[in-house]
């Protein structure tokens, strides 16, 4: 060790924590920068699991806090979790005015903006390129490469878990439930997957993009999320049918100084590239008047991919880079604003279970027509039945719509609710045409 090193300790060593310890043993060979980057403590639950690393000359902090409080220069948090002691070791690093690198985006999503004024009152930096979409230098794009030029979009796909268990379901015609289980053994999902599943780490990495992005105060709570757990095989394969792959997106969009953010499973075109992007890889695409269209694709999680982006943070410490953790100092940020016309607005794709009665198809068209939605398709699935079988009462109905708003389509759905119809809620995927 020489005084010119730039010394770390690791808080949490699972896969992303061990990945990054594999990198700087063997960036001792590549040199990232004139400074050594030098492991000089970790922390864990267990100290006596072999994780397959060696840590004979690294000290050992039972707790994390004691860690972030410790000599040395910067602190990388990877225990995850929005709060407890994640958020006091991270809190008690940067009251001590040390750099701190963390891959953990539910914690910026619940208290970024606190943090990012702790930082910058402490003048400590706070990096987090591998909190969004894994492996991809979407941050590094957004915040830096972009800085000062007009951004009008952020979306794409920024969860690795969703995207493999979406892409296993159609390509394997595996269920679900194994899907998500493999997903877990590969170290992708989040401790709790219904994380993953449900949206919310979507929500959470689309947030502090935008934020970036748009210059705005950070606030993930103005999110619309909606996440796969309601995709059945029979909507890969309705989608297959009409020429669409479902993927689990987030869409941030500026629109006249406010922002709409949602995540959903949508609907976007074979051949395209979001629809060509399959397993555990993430794409993120900015877009803006002056550049038109930048596309990012990568691995998206797993241990080894977001520990380069750790890496990647620590070289730039050490190399004496420390950009303002969302680009512009936090009391320059615009408050959010969130968009009041926010939604979905194209073609949707309605999955409806529904009694079989005379009439049924004109009662549908006619709520849709109530709210000036034009049908482009409706089909009726008739399972097959064996000879022996009673007939029976639910059938599926799949409806496509010319472009409308979720608005009205949603006005439109609760009038054939009301006519109880529907025997039980329908299942809405938006359409988006061209992406
Ligand atoms: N659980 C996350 C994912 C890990 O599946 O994308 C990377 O943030």
């Amino acid at each position: 060790m020489s005084a010119n090193d730039l010394t770390i300790g690791i808080a949490g060593l699972g896969t992303v924590g061990t990945g990054v310890i594999r990198i700087l043993q063997a960036e001792r060979t590549y040199g990232g920068s004139d400074r050594t980057v030098v492991l000089k403590g970790v922390s864990a639950r267990d100290r006596s699991r072999d994780r397959g690393v060696a840590l004979d000359d690294v000290a050992w902090f039972d707790d994390p806090v004691a860690l972030a409080r410790s000599d040395v220069d910067v602190f990388v948090e990877l225990i995850g979790g929005e709060g407890g002691v994640a958020l006091e070791a991270v809190e008690a690093a940067l009251d001590a005015g040390k750099a701190v690198v963390t891959a953990n985006k539910a914690l910026l999503a619940a208290h970024g903006m606190a943090l990012v004024e702790k930082a910058e009152a402490a003048n400590a930096p706070l990096l987090y390129e591998a909190a969004v979409a894994g492996g991809i230098p979407a941050i590094r794009t957004v915040r830096d490469y972009l800085a000062g030029v007009p951004i009008a979009s952020v979306l794409g796909i920024m969860n690795g878990t969703c995207n493999y268990i979406l892409s296993e379901m159609e390509m394997g015609g595996y269920t679900f439930e194994a899907c998500l289980a493999e997903a877990q053994r590969l170290g992708y999902a989040e401790a709790d997957p219904t994380f993953d599943v449900d949206g919310f780490d979507t929500a959470h990495k689309l947030a502090i993009l935008s934020s970036i992005a748009f210059t705005t105060r950070l606030d993930a709570s103005a999110v619309q999320v909606e996440g796969i757990r309601g995709i059945e095989p029979e909507d890969l394969a309705a989608a297959e049918e009409l020429g669409y792959r479902i993927k689990l997106l987030g869409i941030a969009t500026f629109v006249d100084g406010s922002v709409d953010q949602r995540v959903h499973p949508t609907m976007v075109p074979r051949g395209s590239a979001l629809a060509e992007t399959m397993g555990v890889t993430n794409a993120v695409s900015i877009r803006g008047p002056a550049f038109g269209e930048l596309a990012l694709a990568g691995p998206g999680a797993g241990g080894d991919a977001t520990a380069t982006a750790v890496v990647s943070d620590l070289t730039d410490l050490a190399r004496g880079l420390a950009p303002r953790p969302l680009g512009r100092p936090a009391g320059m940020l615009t408050p959010f604003r969130k968009a009041e016309a926010s939604g979905h607005y194209g073609a949707f794709y309605v999955r409806l279970p529904i009694a079989d009665r005379a009439g049924m198809f004109a009662a549908l068209a006619a709520a849709m027509a109530s709210e000036g939605i034009s049908l482009e398709q409706i089909v009726q699935k008739t399972p097959h039945r064996p000879e022996h079988m009673p007939e029976r009462a639910e059938q599926t109905v799949i409806l496509v719509t010319y472009p409308t708003t979720e608005a009205a389509l949603k006005r439109a759905l609760s009038r054939i609710q009301a006519d109880e119809v529907v025997v039980r809620e329908p299942h809405v995927i938006r359409i988006a045409a061209s992406l």
